[in-house]
C-alpha cells in the first residue's frame, strides 16, 4: 500500500494522492465544503465540491465533527495561502470514525480542563509542536553523546538508597522490604563509568514534589552523563558544549514546530554565545541587588515592571469595559460583535497573565531582599537572577551543607563543594544540576552520617572508592525543563505526553 503524507505533498503536486487522516477544522459554504486535515505530520486544507463528489458524499462532509477520522483523495494543488503550501481538490472522500461533539474546541478552554483531556489536547497544533521539539531534543542528546564517545546505560529504577535526599522518596514494596523509585541514576551512573570510561544514563525519574509549582514533575526523564578524569571545570565545558549542540539542532530542525508556539527564537540563538559563569558568592550579590548585570539592577528591575504592570492592567481592565459596553449597542451587526467579543477574550487571557505577574513580582521581591547568605536558592531567587540574562549561566560553588552528599569539597575552601546549577534566562531557572564527586571514603562517610542516610545501603557505593578511585564528574539534565525553556512554556505540564504531578494521576 502506498501512504500518502501530508509532509510529503510538495512531491504530489498536481497528482492524486488519498490522505487518512483527522478533520482538525471545517467550514462549508454552498456546494463547498473545506475540512483540514491533520495525519500526524502536518496539515492541510482539502476543499469538498457538491458538484464533483456528488450530493450524497457532499452531505456527509458538511457533517463531519471536528475529529472525525477520513480518507480523502483528491489533486495536490500549489497555494502558498494554505497551511503546508498545498490544497487538494476532494474527488472522492470516506469517513472511518465518526466524532460528534469533540469537547476541545475552538475557544480558550481553562487550563484544568485542558488537562483533564490530555489523551485529546496531545492533538492540538500546539501539543504536536511542542512533543516534536521534544523528540528532536531526545534525538540530539543521543547524538551528541554518542559522537562524543560516552556510552548509553541504564540504571535501574528500584533502588534500596536514596540520592538525593530522603524528603521526596516515592516508597514502594520490593517482596516485603521498601525499595524506592528512582530519584537519580547518578550512583550507578558512577560504578558504570568505572567500567566504560564516559557513560549516560537516560530514564524516568521520580520525586514526590508535594507542591504545585511551574518547574516539578513527580516523574520526569533525566539525562545523566558521568566522566571519569573530570573535574568541575571540565563538567561545565561539557555542559556548555552539550547544551549549545542540543538547541542548535533545535533551531535547525524545528523551525515549522517553533513557528506554530510563537516561540521568538532571538534568545535561543544566544547559545553559541559564552555562558557566564559565576561563583554562589557572585550569584547571591546580583539576587540581592548589591551587584548589577548588563547594568541591570535585579531589585530595581522587578521593582519598574511591577509598575509597567499595574499600569497596563488598568489599560486592558479599561478596554474590556469599553468594549462590553460596546457589543450591547442595540442593532450591532452579528459579525461586529464577534469581532469585539474575540477581543474582548483575548484581552481577559492577557489579564489573567498579567495579573499572575502581579502576584507573582513582589514574591519574588520579597524573597530577594530577604535572602539569606548559604541557602540554597528557591525558584523566586532562580527567577530573579535568570531574568537579568540573555544566556544559560553556571553557578558554581555552593555551601556544602545545601547540597547532595556525594559532592567534592572544594580543596582551597571546604566550606564549598564543587557542584554546579546550569539555569535557564528568562527568569526559567536549574535545568542542570551536577558537579565532581567526593573520591575521600572518610569524607564520604561523614557525610552520609550528616545527611542521616542508612550507611549499608550505601557500602556498595564506598567501594568505588576503595578500589580505586579516580576524580570524576557528572550532570544531571531535566529533559521537560529543558523543552519547558526552549518552548518557552509557563509550566512544565505540557511539555510530557501524561505529566505526573500532585494532584495530577490521570489521564
Ligand atoms: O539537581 P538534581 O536533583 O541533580 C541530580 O539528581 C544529580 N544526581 C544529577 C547528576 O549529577 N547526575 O536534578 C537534576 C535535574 C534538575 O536540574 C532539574 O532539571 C531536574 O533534574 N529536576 C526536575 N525536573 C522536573 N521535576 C522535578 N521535580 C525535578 N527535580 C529535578
Ligand atoms: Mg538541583
Amino acid at each position: 500500500m502506498q501512504q500518502y503524507l501530508i509532509k510529503d505533498l510538495a512531491s504530489y503536486q498536481d497528482k492524486e494522492v488519498t490522505l487518512k487522516g483527522w478533520a482538525s477544522n471545517k467550514r462549508d459554504s454552498k456546494g463547498l465544503a473545506f475540512i483540514v486535515l491533520r495525519d500526524g505530520t502536518g496539515w492541510c486544507q482539502c476543499v469538498i465540491a457538491e458538484e464533483i463528489v456528488g450530493s450524497n458524499k457532499f452531505n456527509n462532509a458538511k457533517r463531519v465533527g471536528l475529529e472525525t477520522s477520513l480518507s480523502i483523495t483528491g489533486k495536490v494543488v500549489k497555494d502558498e495561502k494554505q497551511i503546508g503550501g498545498f490544497e487538494i481538490q476532494a474527488t472522492d472522500i470516506e469517513i472511518i470514525g465518526e466524532s460528534v461533539d469533540y469537547p476541545i474546541a475552538k475557544k480558550e478552554h481553562g487550563i484544568d480542563f485542558l488537562a483533564d483531556k490530555r489523551h485529546l489536547w496531545l492533538r492540538s497544533q500546539r501539543q504536536w509542536s511542542i512533543m516534536r521539539i521534544r523528540n528532536q531534543i531526545t534525538f540530539a542528546i543521543h547524538q551528541f553523546f554518542q559522537s562524543e564517545g560516552f556510552v548509553q546505560m541504564d540504571a535501574p529504577i528500584f533502588t534500596g538508597n536514596a540520592c538525593e535526599g530522603t524528603s521526596n522518596l516515592f516508597e514502594t514494596d520490593f517482596y516485603g522490604d521498601p525499595a524506592y523509585l528512582s530519584q537519580s541514576g547518578q550512583l550507578y551512573g558512577e560504578a558504570m563509568a568505572f567500567s566504560l570510561g564516559k557513560i549516560y544514563t537516560f530514564g524516568p525519574t521520580f520525586r514526590a514534589e508535594k507542591s504545585k509549582t511551574r518547574r516539578h514533575l513527580s516523574e520526569f526523564w533525566m539525562i545523566e552523563p558521568e566522566m571519569v578524569f573530570h573535574d568541575i571545570f571540565d563538567n561545565m565545558d561539557l555542559i556548555e558544549k552539550f547544551l549549545r549542540a542540543v538547541v542548535t539542532s533545535v533551531l535547525d530542525n524545528c523551525k515549522t514546530e517553533l513557528e506554530f508556539i510563537g516561540r521568538d527564537t532571538t534568545i535561543l540563538q544566544n547559545i553559541i554565545k559564552p555562558f557566564p559563569r559565576l561563583t554562589y558568592d557572585e550569584a547571591v550579590e546580583i539576587i540581592t541587588g548589591k551587584k548589577d548585570v548588563n547594568g541591570k539592577n535585579a531589585i530595581v528591575s522587578l521593582e519598574e515592571e511591577l509598575v509597567w504592570v499595574n499600569n497596563k492592567m488598568a489599560e486592558v481592565t479599561k478596554e474590556i469595559a469599553e468594549r462590553e459596553e460596546k457589543i450591547k449597542t442595540p442593532g450591532m451587526k452579528k459579525g461586529e460583535i464577534g469581532f469585539n467579543q474575540a477581543k474582548i477574550d483575548k484581552l481577559k487571557q492577557e489579564l489573567a497573565d498579567l495579573e499572575e505577574q502581579a502576584r507573582n513580582i513582589p514574591q519574588w521581591l520579597n524573597s530577594a531582599r530577604n535572602f539569606e547568605y548559604g541557602n540554597d536558592f528557591g525558584g523566586s531567587d532562580e527567577t530573579v537572577l535568570t531574568r537579568l540574562f540573555d544566556v544559560p549561566i553556571m553557578v558554581y560553588n555552593w555551601p556544602h551543607e545545601v547540597k547532595a552528599f556525594y559532592l567534592k569539597r572544594d580543596p582551597q575552601n571546604p566550606a564549598f563543594a564543587r557542584g554546579v546549577d546550569t539555569l535557564a534566562p528568562e527568569g526559567y531557572g536549574e535545568i542542570v544540576g551536577g558537579g565532581e564527586r567526593e573520591t575521600d571514603a572518610d569524607l564520604l562517610v561523614e557525610k552520609i552520617k550528616e545527611h542521616q542516610l542508612p550507611m549499608e545501603a550505601f557500602e556498595w557505593y564506598l567501594d568505588l572508592r576503595r578500589f580505586g578511585t579516580v576524580p570524576h564528574a557528572g550532570f544531571g539534565l531535566g529533559l521537560e525543563r529543558l523543552v519547558t525553556w526552549i518552548c518557552k512554556l509557563p509550566h512544565v505540564r505540557e511539555s510530557i505526553p501524561f505529566p505526573r504531578m500532585y494532584g495530577r494521576l490521570l489521564p
